[in-house]
């Protein structure tokens, strides 16, 4: 089952790549919506790109360039003015669509021949999304199972590692039983018995199946780069878990993740005090981070590492990191256990090698009625 297959590059993702031009064809998570305030405007580099968010006073968002066409400051240091934005040098504004409306130390000004790029944004469970890509968006994906009913609960976190690990992280469920042999998922018997895994193409991606004695955990690859699946959380309880995994640049990747539980009425207020509590008790302790070089280090084992409320996402962060800044795919031995990866790189390799040829690539469609399932009765 050794796996020899000489894989494409899926860690370079800037304009021009291969990867970076696939999932550029695709809508993605950019900033977390909540930390965008009107009349604010924000740097952010994804996909080895930088560009500048801002909101208007109008509470719309808007994607531009990262310079002004003037003499290249930095639009994201500039001033939102209504709904346009103004650059903090000389004063060039701009509206949404990246128009030049006004250069006021131009006597003559010749604005309308002036225009920076912009990208569209949708706000969507909790996150900016842009399409980056050229041409017409495709549709936008929608999941009916992060809408409607119940809390939602969004949030992005930076990890320093490429994002097609974390994405093949995702169809790892083996990974449970080891990596995460010491955690909260044994209170969910997710850790237990090795599970057997399957999979299938879809018209949205992969169908993942996760097969215990007494379940089977059905969860879902969302093309390109998001994880769909019912996840367990101390306070939240199961959880409806989305998580795209969007590179900054070609070594680390920011992680989105969108959770809508069952929380109701006083079981919401309940878990915001809960919520405030891991925090403040995470705010003394050492940086995932510091914990996870110090673990690289061998200055301490992660089986020494005390309970703490993100102990899952260091056991990852460990585990990751370890594989290296560039890992190289093709030196990997893949088994029966490794099906969803090759499936999921069999996949990027056949869209990224149709791309390069010119040809017709798959036309993925989400189900908006896409469900997951624990197979357990909880
Ligand atoms: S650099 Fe922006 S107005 Fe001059
Ligand atoms: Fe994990």
């Amino acid at each position: 089952m050794a796996d020899r297959t000489n894989y494409p590059d899926f860690n370079s993702v800037g304009p021009g790549t291969p990867t970076g031009m696939f999932l550029r064809r695709f809508w993605q998570p950019i900033y977390e919506s909540a930390r965008l305030k009107a009349g604010r405007c924000m740097p952010v580099r994804v996909l080895n790109e930088d560009f500048t968010l801002y909101r208007g006073q109008s509470g719309a968002a808007f994607l531009v360039d990262a310079r002004c066409a003037h003499r290249g400051a930095r639009l994201s240091i500039g001033r939102v003015d209504g709904d346009n934005i103004a650059c903090m040098y000389h004063g060039w504004t701009y509206d949404g669509s990246g128009q030049c409306v006004a250069q006021p130390p131009e006597q003559r000004s010749f604005a309308q021949s002036v225009k920076v790029r912009s990208w569209p944004v949708r706000e969507y469970v909790g996150f900016v999304f842009a399409y980056l890509g050229e041409g017409e968006p495709p549709p936008f994906p929608r999941v009916l199972a992060a809408e409607g009913e119940g809390l939602l609960d969004a949030r992005e976190s930076r990890r320093p590692y490429p994002f097609f690990s974390q994405l093949e992280n995702s169809v790892d469920e083996v990974h449970f039983n080891f990596t995460h042999r010491r955690s909260t998922f044994t209170d969910v018997g997710l850790n237990e018995e090795i599970p057997e895994i399957d999979c299938e193409e879809t018209e949205y991606g992969i169908i993942r199946l996760g097969k215990r004695s007494d379940a089977t955990r059905v969860s879902h690859i969302l093309m390109p780069n998001c994880l769909y699946s019912k996840v367990h959380d101390e306070l939240l309880g199961w959880t409806e878990h989305f998580s795209w995994r969007v590179p900054i640049d070609d070594e680390t990747h920011s992680s989105f993740v969108a959770r809508k539980s069952f929380l109701v009425g006083d079981q919401v207020a309940e878990y915001q005090r809960k919520k405030d509590e891991a925090k403040a008790l995470l705010a003394t302790l050492e940086s995932p981070e510091a914990v996870t070089e110090r673990i690289l280090r061998g200055e301490l084992h992660l089986d020494e590492l005390p309970h703490r409320p993100d102990q899952v996402m260091i056991q990852d962060l460990v585990v990751l990191k370890s594989q290296g800044s560039r890992p190289a795919r093709e030196k990997d031995l893949l088994g029966a256990s490794d099906k969803q990866i090759r499936m999921l790189r069999q996949i990027y390799a056949r869209e990224l090698a149709a791309q390069a040829a010119g040809k017709p690539m798959k036309q993925w469609r989400i189900p908006p009625e896409l469900e997951t399932s624990t197979g357990l009765s909880t």
